[in-house]
């Protein structure tokens, strides 16, 4: 069957839906009109037929294999992508409870004022003026009766990402976001109680969130709970209980696929510390010139945000510095509306080589504009 790359790709950015590999999209482009000699598309295919129970089964065990999750934990696929379960853990897993919520960002935020529908949810230290850190867990207030620990694993908008799995009380499940550094890393299963992640950064395109749950966590939703988001009934029914996001799990599965033909998480960890070090290293050596917010000991590999011009920015600077790149075919480079600045994302997908184009970009910018600072 014929088939072919656009060689006119450019260097995407992006924060999410994010850049999948051209191996795999060129997999799904020769795969389009007939997957495996069905003569369907997988859009096309039943849910319920044995050839995309095939597909379900392998996606599955190739993410165990993956993050090695153990057996007394269940996996399940499902929509609503990570906003969903902003509200299904808590609808899951609170019950009348209360639940301990770490917020290093935007998106933990999120979370924790979702929960807050719920329940008693609490941070564990007060907010601070500007999310740009993880304060010691000797600081947070911890209360052993918690039903769950949450914490984002990765601060997508603020760069912070967690560098180890965080403290949690003896008998209180640590509960993670890991939707932008999923797969970027490896992750103790065993140390959590329930982790899930949106597939559209490092793990495929929207549509499915991946979710990992210890099995002693499932069957105690509330009876308001959504069927579709409970994991009682979403376990029983294989994720099957409705028509599932067919096209973004198969997908997933060959993204899945390709992280193991790379070398599986470890070489996927490796590859982020180069690439995110190419651009810091740049950072910190520009004289003040590009400024990461971020304490260093919790900078994120997979999304670097920086100002350009001073700690402060400015604005003049980051768009020329966003034109310019985009002219030299890198795009989306424009930092969250809600800080500004400058992120690069650099999920899996992303190339050393791409990003050393950038880098490059980003010692010349420095060059030509350093005296306008
Ligand atoms: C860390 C994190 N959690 C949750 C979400 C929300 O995901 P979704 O848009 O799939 O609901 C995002 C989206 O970017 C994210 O980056």
């Amino acid at each position: 069957m014929a088939y072919c790359a656009d060689h006119n790709r450019v260097i995407n950015f992006a924060a999410g839906p994010a850049k999948l590999p051209e191996e795999v999209l060129l997999t799904a482009q020769r795969d389009m009109l007939n997957y495996s000699g069905l003569g369907v598309s997988v859009m096309e295919l039943s849910h319920r037929s044995a050839e995309f129970g095939k597909i379900m089964n392998k996606v599955e065990q190739d993410f165990r294999d993956l993050l090695d999750i153990p057996d007394n934990y269940k996996v399940l696929f499902l929509p609503g992508g990570g906003t969903g379960q902003f509200s299904a853990v808590p609808m899951n897993l609170l019950n009348g409870g209360t639940a301990d919520y770490v917020v290093t960002g935007s998106w933990s935020a999120k979370a924790l004022k979702e929960g807050q529908k719920y329940g008693k949810v609490t941070e564990v230290y007060k907010k601070p003026a500007s999310y740009t850190g993880i304060p010691t867990h000797d600081t947070w207030n911890l209360n052993p009766e918690a039903k769950y620990l949450y914490y984002c694993n990765n601060e997508t908008v603020h760069g912070v990402e967690f560098q180890q799995t965080p403290y949690t009380l003896p008998n209180v499940p640590l509960v993670c976001d890991s939707s932008s550094n999923m797969l970027s890393r490896p992750i103790d299963v065993a140390k959590h109680g329930l982790i899930y992640a949106g597939a559209q950064k490092n793990m495929g395109c929207a549509g499915v969130t991946a979710v990992i749950v210890r099995e002693d966590l499932v069957g105690t939703s509330i009876p308001e709970c959504p069927i579709i988001l409970d994991y009682k009934t979403q376990v029983g029914m294989n994720s099957l209980y409705n028509t599932p996001p067919v096209y973004s799990i198969y997908i997933m599965g060959l993204v899945f696929e390709w992280v193991k033909k790379q070398g599986g998480v470890q070489v996927m960890e490796e590859r982020s510390i180069k690439k995110s070090g190419l651009l810091y290293d740049i950072i910190d050596n520009s004289d003040n010139f590009y400024c990461c917010p971020v304490d260093a000991s919790t900078r994120s590999r997979m999304n670097v945000t920086y100002r350009i011009g001073g700690p402060n920015g400015n604005e003049e600077l980051e768009k020329k510095f966003v034109d310019e790149a985009k002219k030299q075919g890198m795009i989306s480079l424009k930092g969250h509306r809600s800080v500004g600045g400058i992120r690069a994302s650099l999920y899996n997908a992303t190339t050393i080589e791409e990003t050393m184009k950038l880098a490059e970009f980003m010692t010349e910018f420095k060059e030509k504009y350093f005296s306008l600072m």
